[in-house]
């Protein structure tokens, strides 16, 4: 923890050492909030209205009022910004303060609002690529809610640590939905796919900017259902997610994908993904 880190909490900026949450607070009894993560690069915030919209529908879906308007929401993240380094907002929404411990809704509450800035650290080994665990996907069946409720994807991301690989890739009857906290890409015949939205997903963010730079680059994509034993015949396979942007997978559960080394067409779309965020960052009104 950074000391004196400036936070905000409930309509306050305050140090992080006094940033404190009520004991009865819903999140902390339940996991009962919703949050989201978005990239800041050169002070700008990269996709805003995707991730707002994202965080509408979670709010919408766990029936958590929206306690501020987008442009409140930008106004309050801007002043957490350091623009000279490449930063991510972290905020969460729960339901609030309850006076007693009952699952169903308290009435009269209202919701607590946390946000932070933090910097993104370039992933060790992106490069040189990562080892990947296929594991079943133990979680439940409400992934496009981008819950703080996390303890699901926490097990399944130390279990893939614990056998010294980065991230899960996570499979449900026999099919591919996600990583534990990143979207999965995989090259299968010369054909970039990944798994299709559903509510067995998180509808990730640099997903979508991925499949929007492979449509303007006549790089041949799909969205369509990956099942293992296809998985484990790909020329390439990528994890997504704002933190980590595209990582490159070499080996998934011992064998080596693509003879070990890092795959053309992820050099391509990592070189389309930066160029893009720096003329997004050029080019953006803020
Ligand atoms: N997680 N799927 C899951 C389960 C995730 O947790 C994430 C991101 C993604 C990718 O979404 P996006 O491209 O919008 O970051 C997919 C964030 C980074 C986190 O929990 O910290």
């Amino acid at each position: 923890m950074t000391k004196n880190k400036k936070v905000f909490l409930n309509g306050e900026y305050l140090p992080i050492e006094k940033a404190n949450v009520s004991v009865m607070d819903r999140g902390f009894l339940f996991g009962d909030g919703i949050y989201e993560v978005i990239p800041v690069y050169n002070g700008y915030l990269f996709r805003f209205d995707a991730h707002l919209e994202r965080l509408e529908n979670s709010l919408k879906l766990t029936h958590i009022e929206n306690p501020y308007s987008r442009d409140e929401w930008r106004e309050i993240m801007l002043p957490l910004i350091d623009a000279k380094k490449d930063q991510y907002i972290y905020f969460q929404v729960t339901r609030g303060v309850a006076e007693k411990r009952d699952h169903a809704f308290p009435t009269g509450v209202k919701p607590t609002v946390f946000m932070m800035c933090n910097d993104i650290t370039p992933f060790d080994g992106k490069e040189a690529g990562v080892k990947a665990i296929s594991l079943e996907d133990t979680r439940w069946s409400m992934c496009n809610i981008k819950a703080i409720t996390l303890l699901g994807n926490i097990l399944l991301r130390q279990q893939a640590v614990e056998n010294d690989c980065a991230e899960a890739i996570l499979v449900r009857e026999g099919y591919v939905t996600e990583g534990a906290a990143s979207n999965v890409f995989a090259v299968i015949d010369g054909i970039l796919i990944t798994p299709p939205k559903s509510n067995f997903i998180l509808p990730g963010i640099t997903r979508d900017v991925i499949l929007e730079l492979a449509d303007a680059n006549q790089v041949p994509y799909a969205e369509d259902i990956i099942s293992l034993d296809a998985l484990k015949t790909a020329s390439e396979i990528w994890f997504a997610s704002s933190t980590r942007e595209i990582l490159p997978v070499v080996e998934l559960d011992g064998q080596l994908i693509s003879g070990g080394k890092v795959g053309r067409l992820w050099h391509t779309m990592n070189d389309l993904l930066q160029t893009y965020k720096t003329t997004y960052a050029n080019s953006s009104a803020q």
